[in-house]
């Protein structure tokens, strides 16, 4: 190996691969370190523990022995088969979540609080209004997850459950290093997503005990019917609320295992992410102004009864 054409960016996973050229599994125990002589030396040194158990303790949040790697195990692996010439030019610049992804989260985190306390403070005009946001935030997300960038998309994130198996054994080898949601948070993803769908389409059609309140779209049904969309929309908001809970508790438990999923949802960046981690690929602007188009005409449109 060439020891002078090796650069800063790849230095730590070559440690590695000098040390255990096959692959690292449960059980291992991985120390190296690794010096270059003559000008520009680098110095490179890299510690993997791996719990006999299966645990996985914190590890350094930079590098290929960041936070990706210390909960997947299986990126570190997949780099090992990497080649080593592969340069940073070729690696993520830690880019995980676009713009109109992370605006979508947050928006709909304020407009869901929003729309629950206009409900239970009777400010019904106020609930419909940001009820209706919500539904163009979800037409956007839909479509985004078509035509979004890489880590937005549904075919994208969202595996076969064998993956979610492997995942959670920690050892399936063909789980690719992507960036974005693990496949297990996929699922998690899909449950809150598909319950906002149910608890914005009920309240479209909802009405009241007393008939006063009403989504826009409450004409097409009978009053019984209405009652309907009501009793579902409370049922589909209490399921929501568990949801959400599990999804804090979710990111909770990543903090603890040393992975912040929060900062990369707030900023777009994710400094942990393994060597050979597939890119985020952004989608074109004139994906998002369609996108933006269609999904605010059509809340739009729906706000008002669906005129023709
Ligand atoms: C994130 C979206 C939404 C959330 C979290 C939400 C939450 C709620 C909650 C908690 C209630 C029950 C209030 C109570 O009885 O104490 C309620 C009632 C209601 N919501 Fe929503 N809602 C959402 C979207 C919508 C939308 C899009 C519409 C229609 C445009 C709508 C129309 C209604 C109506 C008409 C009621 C009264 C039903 C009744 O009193 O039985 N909601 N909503
Ligand atoms: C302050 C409270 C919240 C925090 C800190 C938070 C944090 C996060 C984080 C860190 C992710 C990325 C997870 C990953 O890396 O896979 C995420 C994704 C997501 N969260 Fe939250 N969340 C919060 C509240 C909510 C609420 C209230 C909802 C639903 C009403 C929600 C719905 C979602 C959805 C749908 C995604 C997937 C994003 C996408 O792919 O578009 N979150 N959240």
């Amino acid at each position: 190996m060439d020891e002078q054409s090796l650069d800063a960016g790849n230095h730590a996973d070559i440690a590695i691969r000098l040390s255990h050229p096959d692959r690292i599994s449960k059980g291992a125990k991985c120390n190296a370190s690794w010096e270059s002589s003559g000008p520009g030396a680098l110095k490179a040194a890299s510690a993997i523990d791996v719990g006999a158990n299966g645990s996985y303790p914190r590890l350094p949040q930079r590098g290929i022995c960041g936070g990706w790697a210390n909960v997947l195990g299986l990126a570190i692996a997949a780099d090992m088969n990497s080649s080593p010439s592969s340069s940073p030019r070729n690696r993520s610049d830690g880019q995980v979540w676009d713009l109109p992804t992370r605006l979508f989260h947050w928006l709909l985190v304020g407009l869901f609080a929003f729309s629950w306390w206009c409900a239970k403070h009777d400010q019904m005009d106020w609930h419909r209004l940001s009820g209706i946001t919500v539904l163009g935030l979800l037409l956007f997300r839909l479509m985004w997850g078509v035509i979004g960038g890489s880590t937005a998309r549904f075919a994208q994130f969202v595996k076969a459950p064998r993956h979610v198996a492997g995942y959670l054994r920690n050892k399936l080898p063909d789980v690719p290093a992507t960036v974005g949601h693990n496949p297990l948070g996929a699922y998690s993803v899909i449950a809150l997503l598909g319950t906002l769908v149910i608890q914005v389409g009920s309240g479209l059609f909802a009405v009241d005990v007393d008939g006063l309140e009403s989504g826009p779209l409450s004409y097409l049904l009978s009053f019984d019917q209405g009652r309907v969309a009501a009793h579902i929309h409370g049922v589909s908001f209490n399921l929501l609320l568990a949801l959400i809970a599990l999804h804090l508790l979710a990111i909770g438990y990543y903090r603890l295992r040393g992975r912040n999923l929060l900062l990369p949802m707030v900023i777009g960046r994710d400094r942990t992410m393994p060597p050979g981690s597939e890119p985020l690929r952004t989608a074109p602007l004139l994906h998002l102004v369609i996108a933006v188009a269609i999904a605010g005409g059509v809340a739009w449109w729906v706000s008002r009864g669906l005129p023709l």
